[in-house]
């Protein structure tokens, strides 16, 4: 039994350093540290995408359901909020301020679609999207060295 042991350990060793490095090379494999933030990013992402098609469609529905879908999206699970809370450290009032503009911005720009006014439209979205670049300005760099960059 015991000989079963010390022979199984070198293994495990020489699997681990052997997947080490395919884990370091890729950046994108470090997304999974707070993978469920990051897919929400990718969703805010797309839903303004399509807000802008929406506009130009002047499809004003469209466009509240984007906004909507931005103004309650999902929270990352409680884990990933905590290493979120963890890394912004003193400023998670800021990130939080920032987070909590945006779930606002979303919910006018909606009423102003659901009102049919297209200046409004724009004028809120131009405002929602000043928000998430407050945001990234203050925080992405540093965040995703944090959590993605292997060096
Ligand atoms: C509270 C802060 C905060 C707000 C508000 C915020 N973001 Fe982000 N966003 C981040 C951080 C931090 C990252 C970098 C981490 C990442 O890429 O997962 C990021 C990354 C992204 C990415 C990924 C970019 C890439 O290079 O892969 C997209 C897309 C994105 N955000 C879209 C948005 C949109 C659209 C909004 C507004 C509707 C928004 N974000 C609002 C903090 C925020």
């Amino acid at each position: 039994m015991k000989r079963c042991t010390t022979q199984l350990i070198p293994a495990v060793f020489a699997a681990l350093t052997l997947a080490g490095p395919a884990i370091g090379s890729e950046g994108e494999d470090r997304h999974d540290r707070v993978h469920e933030f990051h897919e929400m990013m990718e969703q805010l992402g797309e839903h303004t995408q399509r807000i802008v098609q929406a506009i130009n469609h002047e499809d004003w529905e469209w466009v509240a359901s984007e906004a909507r879908a931005i103004a309650e999206h999902s929270r990352p699970p409680a884990e990933e909020r905590r290493r979120i809370r963890a890394f912004t450290g003193d400023r998670h009032a800021k990130f939080a301020e920032y987070d909590k503009a945006v779930h606002s911005d979303a919910a006018e720009l909606a009423e102003s679609a659901d009102e049919g006014d297209g200046r409004e439209v724009i004028n809120a979205f131009a405002r929602l999207q000043t928000s998430c670049l407050d945001c990234h300005g203050a925080f992405r760099a540093e965040f995703r060295r944090h959590f993605y960059l292997t060096e």
